[in-house]
């Protein structure tokens, strides 16, 4: 494939892990910096981030990951620096339509049911009824929550609370969507079931943002970025971070890059 490498910048000769398109950027960040009073969480962060790519933020509690999907979803305001998506700068509401956002916390209404909280955020992006009900059946079946449709959310296992979330997050079909750990708490079979389905996103052109502290889902992300006490360490395919540090873990990468041993 003749394309120009994220990572090295060589062209021609790069076969990438999972295909993407370099040639169309979606995100694009400079200097991104957030403070907390007199600490650093997000310590002038560069970052560009192509069409059709499941980008990986990894790192230890505390590195960041949270606080930066915050600040490119809008919901918090960075101390300095620019990003832009879809070559929008933010704060930008009109491009807000084209994005998914599943957090880290669950925020959806326990005190609703599986439908209603479906609808809700269905119809925040103004999508027609029609639509809806066919959205809703195909999200459903994603979480398999079929059965579940008419609970309350407050009666719903933690695990299932957070495939509604994930559900509510995907309902718009964004062409750009952050999750913050969605697969924390979820069962081993419906893990490998989400992985499925962000590949198939991927594939139809939506870019995806991902954190996780499972290294195998690690692995199947077209790149990875490691962060570390809110800098990003080193950012790549997880196969070159792993040939380029001698390492045969991701695990094992960032210990290396972090100048730590093997506990
Ligand atoms: N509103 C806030 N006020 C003060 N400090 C904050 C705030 N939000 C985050 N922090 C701090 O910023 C740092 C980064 O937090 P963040 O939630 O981004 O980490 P994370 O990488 O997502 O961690 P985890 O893997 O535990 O989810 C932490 O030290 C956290 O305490
Ligand atoms: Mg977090």
């Amino acid at each position: 494939m003749n394309v120009t490498c994220p990572c090295c910048g060589e062209r021609g000769k790069v076969t990438f892990e999972r295909s993407f398109d370099t040639t169309t950027t979606v995100i694009e960040i400079q200097k991104l910096t957030k403070t907390f009073r007199k600490f650093t969480a997000v310590d002038s962060l560069d970052l560009t981030i192509y069409k059709g790519e499941i980008y990986g933020l990894l790192g230890p509690n505390g590195s960041g990951k949270t606080t930066i999907i915050k600040m490119l979803t809008g919901l918090l305001q960075p101390t300095a620096g620019t990003t832009k998506l879809f070559g929008h700068t933010l704060p930008c509401k009109s491009i807000m339509n084209d994005v998914g956002y599943m957090p880290q916390d669950t925020a959806i209404y326990i005190d609703n049911t599986v439908h209603e909280n479906l609808f809700f955020f269905g119809s925040i992006y103004g999508i027609s009824k029609q639509r809806l009900e066919k959205r809703e059946r195909e999200m459903l079946q994603f979480v398999d929550l079929q059965n579940w449709r008419d609970s309350l959310v407050s009666t719903l296992s933690g695990g299932m609370k957070h495939r509604v979330s994930l559900a509510c997050a995907l309902i718009h079909e964004p062409k750009l969507v952050f999750l913050d750990e969605p697969t924390g708490g979820i069962d081993p079979e419906l893990r490998a079931t989400f992985w499925e389905y962000f590949g198939s996103m991927v594939k139809k052109g939506i870019t995806v943002i991902i954190t996780t502290h499972y290294m195998d889902e690690a692995n199947r992300c077209s790149r990875v970025g490691l962060l570390r006490q809110g800098k990003l360490i080193a950012d790549g395919r997880p196969s070159d971070l792993k040939n380029n540090t001698r390492t045969n873990s991701l695990e094992d990468t960032f210990l290396a890059l972090a100048g730590r041993k093997k506990p």
